[in-house]
């Protein structure tokens, strides 16, 4: 039996009829076609479905799509314009963090949230922040200095803002 459910997904409303045993990121990916959100563990361990839902990380493996009803959803795709994730592309690219690329869409999500909520975190900060998205194809070397590389860059814009 499918049930209708209604939200936004990257700031357009969506109505749908969906099982109730679908994943939000099944959703995402085969009704909406965004395949940017990526599944790996598929039981909420690797992070790499990160998205955001109602303005925080959320894995969309383990939220099924009816308990999303009403409920604001953006993914990876929704981010292409947006200031700190330019930075943080950028930033991946210099630092080669982007190694194997599956876990990236996961790793962006959690590294905006980081540089947005937490503006001086250091090293063992973003590392615990991390914890949740896992690599397994090299290490985070290259992902945490891509994330201090933006934070330092933001600290030295406004330094009054770190005050
Ligand atoms: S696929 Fe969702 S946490 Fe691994
Ligand atoms: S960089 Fe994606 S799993 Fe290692």
């Amino acid at each position: 039996m499918s049930i209708p459910i209604e939200l936004t997904v990257n700031g357009r409303a969506v109505h749908a009829l969906v099982e109730p045993r679908t994943h939000l990121a099944d959703f995402l990916r085969e009704h909406l076609n965004l395949t940017g959100t990526n599944l790996g563990c598929e039981q909420g361990v690797c992070g790499a479905c990160t998205v955001m839902i109602e303005g925080a990380p959320a894995r969309a493996c383990i939220a099924f799509a009816v308990g999303c009803d009403g409920a604001d959803v953006r993914t990876v795709e929704y981010f292409d314009d947006d200031v700190v994730m330019q930075e943080l592309r950028a930033a991946f690219s210099a630092e080669h963090a982007l190694q194997c690329g599956y876990c990236t869409p996961g790793m962006l999500a959690t590294a905006r949230d980081i540089v947005t909520r937490l503006p001086d975190a250091d090293e063992a900060r973003i590392r615990h922040e991390l914890a949740g998205n896992l690599c397994r194809c090299t290490g985070y070397v290259g992902i945490v200095r891509a994330i201090q590389r933006v934070l330092q860059a933001r600290r030295e814009a406004s330094p009054m803002a770190m005050a």
